[in-house]
């Protein structure tokens, strides 16, 4: 009898293994995609998105679209926010004056108070704002530009400023929620990332940080952490110099040998925010693992 006893754990152990080495996010957010509360929760809520252009941030507005969530749709580059709102409206199920563009620079911060006041003027309410623009790096230390003023990438994490102008908003309406993307490299250093490691490293102190400020507001905050994801991040990545890009195919790039598809990477989004959750990662292995050795650990997970 006892044999059978651990013979049977030693299988469910074995079993969960596996399941762990097939998944494409963490536990917590595999549990809350079966069990949890459905994305569909977010239908009709306000969302404001950046880096909705391309990627992540564009797979983010078709899939909410689909559910019914209003969109405000952001990045640089506007007839690319009007291809996606064009693919939200016909694909989705929201009407054209539920989709918003309003293009910005994220790291124009002079200009974030306006955009908020169009996107409050138009909806009358912010209920939660993904930030996950930005751009990746391929250049060592040495090559890379310290401070450029406009694009500087040792400084201000680019996400802060919208935040920043967004919550005295959500604070008065006594609810809300802040996204931000972060990444696998916010938890697993990499040569030639320093910059962008930097920088999503940092993404995890202030927004746990803020997270412990808005305590007392109705207000979460959930930094989710994307391993390799396929969308264009590799070829957009800067180089030393920022306003070039490394342009090389992702195929080419051994870490991206087993990307999550964007759509399924938008999908746990939403599974994360409807659960109201406040860390996810979603990847595929290896970087699941790394991710996992190096928070639990760290003496395997930094070799
Ligand atoms: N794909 C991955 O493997 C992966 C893994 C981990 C984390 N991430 C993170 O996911 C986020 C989205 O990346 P992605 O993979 O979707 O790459 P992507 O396809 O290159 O999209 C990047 C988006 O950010 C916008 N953006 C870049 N700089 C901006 C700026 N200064 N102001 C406003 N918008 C700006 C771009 O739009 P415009 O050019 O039109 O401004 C675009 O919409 C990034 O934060 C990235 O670090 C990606």
């Amino acid at each position: 009898m006892l044999e059978l006893i651990v013979y049977g754990v030693l299988l469910f152990l074995l079993v969960q293994m596996f399941r762990l080495w097939m998944a494409d996010g963490d536990l917590s957010l595999m549990w809350y995609e079966r069990f949890g509360q459905s994305p569909a929760q977010l239908a009709g809520k306000v969302v404001w998105i950046t880096g909705a252009s391309s990627g992540i941030g564009e797979a983010l507005a078709v899939e909410m679209s689909k559910v019914g969530t209003k969109l405000v749709l952001s990045a640089r580059r506007k007839e690319e926010l009007e291809r996606v709102k064009q693919t939200c409206v016909e694909t989705g199920n929201v009407a054209e004056k539920d989709v918003l563009v309003v293009p910005l620079d994220s790291v124009a911060h002079d200009t974030h108070a306006g955009c908020v006041k169009r996107v409050l003027a138009h909806f009358g309410k912010v209920d939660v704002l993904i930030n996950t623009s930005w751009r990746s790096q391929r250049s060592s230390f040495l090559e890379t530009t310290l401070i450029n003023e406009r694009k500087a990438q040792f400084t201000v994490p680019p996400q802060v400023s919208l935040t920043k102008a967004v919550l005295p908003h959500m604070m008065e309406q006594g609810e809300g929620q802040i996204v931000v993307t972060g990444s696998t490299s916010g938890m697993i250093a990499e040569a030639g990332l320093s910059a962008y490691c930097g920088s999503k490293f940092a993404l995890r102190g202030f927004y746990g940080a803020l997270r412990a400020e808005l305590q007392s507001y109705d207000i979460d905050v959930l930094l989710v952490c994307p391993g390799p994801v396929e969308t264009n991040v590799v070829q957009n990545a800067m180089v030393g110099d920022p306003d070039k890009f490394f342009n090389q195919d992702p195929k080419l790039d051994p870490s991206h040998a087993n990307d999550v598809s964007a759509p399924r990477c938008a999908r746990l989004f939403m599974v994360a925010m409807a659960n109201r959750l406040e860390e996810v990662w979603i990847s595929r292995n290896p970087w699941l693992t790394y991710a996992y050795l190096v928070s639990y650990l760290p003496f395997i997970g930094n070799r």
